[in-house]
């Protein structure tokens, strides 16, 4: 299911940026893609004037024209639905880009001798009028360029047609927006690039009803890289964010830090109607969501996750947890998110060790229920992390696997807990090396056993196991069974599972690439073949 922002958001689009970045012909390009009127502020103060820009400047001076731009941006930065070209100089004032506040504004920058020879054959450019254009042009850049530094957006146009910059952004401007569907909610699930800087947008398109104050939840190590857009956004919304900080670690997944954010909420005087933005990895989604689930008998929950895991698999579908010193998540609820905000640039700062960790996630949403998605990472098994359009559409796909099967199974009764594929000999593996082993990588060696396992059940042919140990290998993560961890070690360790059935242990196990089976009927001598014969040499 997708959406355009457009639909939603009738606030303006404004382009700004130097004369010669292609303002005008984009805008009109952009405008006719999103349906909506395009206004070109040069060409209404001409006509309001009734003569050309040369001339006004010519006859009254150019204080006079900003003066006439400052009236313009106030009149248009009310009206819904608008693409507005602004003159290269009217967003250098920052009363006017105040004024815009709450506009999606884009500066359209191109390289100096670009804009010249875009430029050379127009008249009607006083500014240029100058012996030396190609001089003035670098100086006048100059002169605007910490102005223009003030804009949010910026997209490089210097060898591309105006078509390609058109769609560059309407990319930014409709953040993909898929969405799960369960009982009694839908929750919208945005992904893009650079939407922590558009919190306050985002949630104001989907319902206005809340209380202005809120809290983000979030550690001070994702906090530092990416919590000032947010509160930003926030505010221009009228929102009023309080920040709590929790130390980063799983070991304060638990309740005891649960009663210390209740404490922290209460003094920031949240109310029920109030939302809780949970930014981080799955530990902060999990414990914020906890939190959301169970303050004042539950308020909202905006789910942002920043880490690979948490994007594709922990901030969907509203399981959330804290740790009981017996086990991991096991005191927790169902708690849908309002929405979720799915920043892909907030990969760029993710440690190389979480994206692989992530990455097994990935594979196994390929393995679960998208055969596409599989081959895609086959063909690339080391796509860029950081946010290409690629790599966008596989995180959404890898959503997408998880969000079909909570749509159908919201409560794991039955189907979601395919999505513990691996997971059963992931979990033995990761206990067993104290958490030595990242959950990502300790899942990755799961995904292989439990492959070789449905070929000794001929539940597969050998192929899908080869192929499944082959790409988690191209990607670099372990896929045999650590040395150390002794067969019967592994068995108990396994028995132990939460996700065990009245005592039995049960498995996800691959049919096929893109499909998998629940089997209840493994003997434990089969599992023991499957760990001696998967061990490391
Ligand atoms: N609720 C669910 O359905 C579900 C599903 C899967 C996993 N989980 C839970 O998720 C947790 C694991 O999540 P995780 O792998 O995201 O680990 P995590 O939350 O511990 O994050 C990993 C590390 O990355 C840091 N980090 C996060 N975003 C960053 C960024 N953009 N840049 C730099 N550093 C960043 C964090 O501070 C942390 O140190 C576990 O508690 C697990 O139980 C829940």
């Amino acid at each position: 299911m997708t959406n355009t922002f457009s639909a939603n958001s009738p606030l303006p689009l404004v382009l700004t940026g130097f004369m010669g970045a292609g303002k005008t012909s984009v805008g009109q390009v952009v405008a006719n893609k999103l349906a909506r009127e395009f206004v070109d502020m040069d060409v209404v103060i001409e006509e309001e004037e009734g003569m050309p820009i040369p001339k006004i400047f010519e006859t009254h001076g150019e204080a006079y024209f900003r003066a006439r731009e400052a009236v313009w941006c106030e009149r248009l930065a009310t009206r819904d639905n608008l693409v507005i070209a602004t003159g290269g100089g009217a967003l250098v004032n920052p009363s006017n880009r105040i004024r815009f506040k709450d506009a999606f504004i884009v500066c359209l920058d191109a390289a100096p001798d670009e804009i010249y020879n875009r430029l050379k054959e127009q008249p009607n450019r006083p500014l240029l009028a100058s012996t030396n254009p190609q001089q003035r042009i670098i100086e006048l850049m100059a002169a605007r360029r910490d102005a223009y530094a003030q804009v949010e957006w910026h997209l490089d146009t210097t060898g591309k047609t105006i078509e390609q910059v058109a769609e560059e952004i309407v990319r930014l401007l409709v953040p993909r927006r898929i969405s799960v569907s369960v009982p009694d909610s839908v929750c919208p699930i945005f992904v893009g690039a650079g939407l922590l800087g558009r919190v306050g947008q985002l949630i104001n398109l989907t319902t206005d009803d809340f209380s202005p104050r809120c809290a983000i939840i979030t550690n001070a190590h994702v906090s530092r890289l990416h919590v000032s857009p947010v509160i930003e956004s926030l505010r221009r919304r009228n929102f009023e964010p309080s920040v709590i900080e929790i130390p980063d670690s799983e070991k304060f997944k638990t309740l005891e830090t649960a009663r210390t954010i209740y404490d922290q909420l209460l003094d920031a005087e949240l109310d029920r109607q109030s939302i809780i933005f949970a930014m981080g990895g799955g530990v902060i989604g999990d414990l914020a969501g906890f939190v959301a689930a169970t303050f004042l008998r539950g308020v909202s929950l905006v789910q942002m996750p920043t880490t690979l895991l948490a994007m594709v698999d922990a901030s969907i579908g509203g399981k959330v947890a804290v740790d009981h010193p017996r086990g991991k998540n096991l005191v927790g609820a169902f708690k849908q998110p309002h929405a979720v905000i799915a920043d892909t640039s907030a990969l760029a700062t993710l440690p190389e060790e979480e994206l692989h960790s992530g990455m097994a996630e990935v594979v196994k949403h390929g393995i679960i229920g998208d055969i596409e998605l599989f081959e895609m990472l086959e063909r690339d098994p080391r796509s860029s992390p950081v946010p290409t359009e690629g790599r966008q559409n596989w995180i959404t796909r890898a959503m997408q696997v998880k969000i079909d099967i909570v749509a159908r199974d919201p409560l794991e009764q039955g189907e979601r807990s395919k999505l513990n594929l691996g997971h059963t000999f992931g979990h033995a593996f990761e206990l067993l090396s104290n958490y030595e082993l990242q959950h990502g990588e300790a899942v990755s060696i799961g995904l292989v056993c439990a492959a070789w396992l449905a070929v000794r059940q001929n539940l597969c042919v050998a192929e899908v196991a080869t192929r499944i140990e082959n790409l988690l290998r191209a990607i670099d993560l372990p896929t045999r069974v650590p040395r150390e961890m002794s067969t019967d070690a592994i068995l108990s360790a396994m028995a132990t599972d939460k996700k065990r059935v009245g005592g039995r242990l049960r498995f996800v196990l691959p049919r096929a690439l893109g499909q998998v089976d629940i089997v209840d009927n493994v003997s434990p001598e089969d599992v023991s073949a499957i760990i001696d014969e998967r061990r490391e040499e």
